[in-house]
């Protein structure tokens, strides 16, 4: 059986066979767990010589298979190392980058824009309250401008925001003006009930910015603006402020850049009048401070509201406001830009 036992465990050419010939000679109904159960038909006075054989050839049985295995192991990661071997002579695969999303391109811009005039940059929450988004910013539960925004509830009080001008409210709020004025923008997400389409999306980006302080005047927003939207659009670009409505600011106004498609002469793109409508302001109104707890007698400044879609869409030249939400790489790969 010794012979025999060694003799398989070394023709074993595989794991798998290695494993049959273990329980064959030392598994629990092998060779040897045999010989150990006929004991009882040896005579008494060879009982115990037989018992040390069977455990003396029992170790030897488990060695070498536990030899035969490890040399198998070893054999197979050679083979393995053999087939896989690396052509260091191939060219090598180009790793594609991502690219910046166009609108994080101009987001960026913009914070890194403002921060340079000393402004802070804050972040509101997405998921809302009636109390911040509408009741702070002058627009009681009754107020028929509220159907400006055609917003989603989720209960009575909450909310998926349907403007960033609550970040304007929580703001002041926060704010200790002993320690100078308060200016700050705040981006993010927004949501509208809105049927998308090229134009329209459910989903945007909107960033909102605020400046308080005593002395602040109209000329101030002017030029705050003006100066936003030729780093955005170019030198060349001119603006014009149209008297508008926002129930937080009085006066409102929106803000129109020339056309830069047609150099402000008229075009498709903005509808031959030669300028091209990008974004909503005003003097912030009293009620809007005073719900906050800041004296308007005081105090007061300008707040102003940007789609940075719509800025994308200007500044890019794209015609479907879906493309910035479906993700096709194709569309996203054209921003690659230099750092
Ligand atoms: N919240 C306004 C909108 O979504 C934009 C705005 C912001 C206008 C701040 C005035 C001041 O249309």
């Amino acid at each position: 059986l010794r012979d025999q036992g060694l003799g398989e465990i070394d023709q074993a050419k595989s794991e798998e066979m290695l494993n049959d010939v273990r329980v064959k000679l030392v598994g629990r109904k092998g060779e040897l767990t045999k010989i150990l159960h006929s004991m009882k038909d040896i005579e008494p006075g060879r009982r115990r010589e037989i018992g040390q054989q069977v455990n003396k050839l029992r170790d030897l049985f488990n060695t070498r298979l536990d030899h035969a295995k490890s040399e198998l192991v070893k054999a197979l990661i050679e083979k393995q190392l053999e087939q896989e071997k690396v052509d260091v002579t191939l060219p090598g695969r180009v790793a594609h980058l991502g690219s910046k999303h166009p609108i994080n391109i101009i987001l960026d811009d913009l914070e890194k824009y403002f921060i340079g005039m000393g402004y802070e940059v804050v972040q509101g929450p997405e998921i809302e309250t009636d109390h911040y988004v509408f009741e702070m910013m002058n627009l009681p539960k009754d107020h028929p401008a509220r159907d400006m925004q055609e917003t989603f509830y989720i209960d009575p009080e909450r909310l998926l925001r349907s403007q960033t001008s609550g970040d304007q409210a929580r703001a002041l709020e926060k704010f200790d003006f002993s320690k100078g004025p308060l200016k700050m923008v705040g981006p993010g997400k927004v949501y509208r009930r809105d049927d998308d389409d090229a134009t329209h999306s459910h989903q945007f980006m909107q960033m909102e910015g605020m400046l308080i302080d005593e002395n602040i005047t109209m000329g101030d927003l002017k030029g705050t603006l003006e100066m936003m939207a030729k780093h955005v659009f170019g030198q060349d670009r001119q603006t014009r402020l149209r008297p508008s409505y926002f129930p937080f600011t009085e006066p409102s106004v929106e803000m129109d850049v020339s056309c830069f498609n047609c150099d402000g002469k008229g075009c498709a793109i903005c509808k031959h009048t030669g300028w091209i409508e990008v974004l909503g302001a005003g003097m912030v109104h009293p009620n809007v401070l005073e719900n906050a707890g800041v004296d308007s007698s005081v105090y007061g400044g300008f707040a102003f509201g940007v789609g940075l879609d719509r800025f994308a869409i200007l500044k890019y030249g794209i015609d479907d406001i879906r493309d910035f939400y479906t993700n096709d790489v194709r569309f996203l790969e054209q921003f690659c830009q230099e750092e």
